[in-house]
């Protein structure tokens, strides 16, 4: 888990494994029930049974949920962070109040789950009907069936610290590539100041030389050659706030992990924007010469655009499908297909243009820039309209040959 407040989200495949395990738990060990149960954030006074055992009589569905404060055997494991066995609570003193005798589960063993950083995440129990001393056999079992649990905690957060860093890495990249794009702009805008210096110098010189001497008229020009190199100072300024390069390097990458990557880092903006997305990765891909998180970087545009293309559609699904394969030249290509509302077929290669958004708060660089990536790469980027309804764009890139010097440095970005 994250440092502070936020938690991570337990993937779908997860909790299928684990109600496989207490599945299997209930009938190995003869039980009615067999559950996990989770402490519930942000406030943590609740806890939800997030896998239950289909076994007959279990009277704890999935999703049900128990206050911090009525004294059941989980909120008791949780709060000691100790294994708890009670084989009859009608028979224990301590016990015979149990919320959990109501629902005629008298017997509980259960051990605390936690996170790898030591907080704690729930249990893992099972209940029976009657007397239960849940031999040594049994208690080993479910104690294995816990380490399952904290091994997959402990994959999830390595895998969200390694997203987290991926992040941080694609932002940086993206100012890095955006750059180039920028400083033709910049370019652009720098032009418009240097020819106002220049414009307002000549009207100064004139107006001394003249006869009589303008001082005052002078006096103006010089006023707005310093408004203007104050503004070139700012374009430039703004320039150098950008500029932290680093050459892209060539090296094997999995291009179907790369795009996995993506898919997992977005999956919360996929769900936001209601959308859902299918993958089909060709499973025999030999790796492709790229730099990694360049690559990444591409996947990341074209998957946000396949879902800003999808906002305004409410008729159909929002579906996305990636999917990578291989071209019979022996290149590699990745292609987002989306339901999206598709471009001008009169103008497809518009939309590569720098600049050109058709959105409200677009920057209009996120093809440019993937177009330019892809091609350092000696690979294509295009776009085609589906024949029903949406666009694909999709990208080759060549193929890691192992005869190949590595690491190979690749053109310095083209930034005109
Ligand atoms: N999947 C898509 N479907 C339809 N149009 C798209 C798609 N992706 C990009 N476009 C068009 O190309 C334009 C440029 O995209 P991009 O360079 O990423 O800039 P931005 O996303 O900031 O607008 C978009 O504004 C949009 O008009
Ligand atoms: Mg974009």
């Amino acid at each position: 888990m994250k440092s502070g407040s936020t938690e991570i989200a337990i993937p779908s495949d997860i909790f299928q494994k684990w109600h496989r395990i207490v599945d299997l738990l209930a009938s190995i060990m003869r039980v009615p029930s067999a559950v996990v149960c989770k402490l519930e954030p942000p406030h943590y006074t609740h806890y939800k049974v997030v896998s239950s055992s289909n076994s007959e009589g279990n009277p704890f569905p999935a999703g049900d949920v128990f206050a911090m404060d009525i004294g059941t055997f989980c909120e008791t494991v949780i709060k000691n962070r100790a294994p708890l066995l009670v084989p009859n609570a009608l028979e224990d003193d301590q016990w015979r109040q149990a919320p959990e005798i109501k629902t005629g589960m008298v017997s509980y063993l259960g051990l605390p789950v936690v996170w790898p950083d030591g907080r704690m995440f729930g249990t893992i129990c099972v209940l029976d009907d009657k007397t239960n001393r849940y031999s040594d056999l049994y208690q080993e079992l479910l104690a294995h069936c816990r380490d399952v649990l904290e091994t997959d905690l402990q994959m999830l957060v390595r895998t969200s610290d390694e997203l987290h860093t991926l992040q941080i890495e694609l932002a940086h990249a993206n100012r890095i590539a955006t750059l180039g794009q920028l400083s033709a702009s910049i370019a652009h805008e720098l032009n418009q100041p240097l020819t106002g210096v220049m414009a307002n110098c000549s009207t100064c010189m004139r107006m001394m030389t003249s006869e009589p001497q303008d001082l005052r008229g002078a006096q103006e020009a010089i006023r707005r050659t310093m408004r203007d190199g104050d503004r070139a100072t700012q374009v430039v300024s703004r320039l150098r706030a950008l500029f932290t390069n680093k050459a892209p390097v060539l090296e094997r990458v999995d291009l179907n992990e790369a795009a996995r990557e993506i898919v997992a880092l977005s999956i919360g903006e996929i769900q936001n924007s209601r959308a859902t997305l299918r993958s089909e990765f060709a499973s025999d891909l030999p790796p492709a010469a790229a730099d990694r998180v360049q690559l990444q970087q591409v996947v990341l545009n074209l998957l946000r655009n396949a879902l800003d293309a999808m906002v305004t559609v409410e008729d159909r699904p929002r579906e996305i499908l990636i999917k990578t394969e291989r071209e019979e030249d022996g290149s590699l290509r990745l292609s987002v297909m989306d339901a999206g509302i598709g471009f001008d077929p009169h103008s497809p290669d518009k939309l590569f243009e720098p600049f050109f958004s058709t959105k409200h708060a677009g920057m209009g660089v996120g093809l440019a820039v993937s177009r330019s990536i892809i091609e350092n790469h000696h690979g294509r980027l295009w776009a085609t309209l589906n024949d029903d309804l949406g666009a694909t764009f999709s990208f080759s890139v060549p193929c890691f040959r192992e005869e190949a010097p590595t690491p190979v440095s690749l053109p310095e970005m083209d930034c005109t």
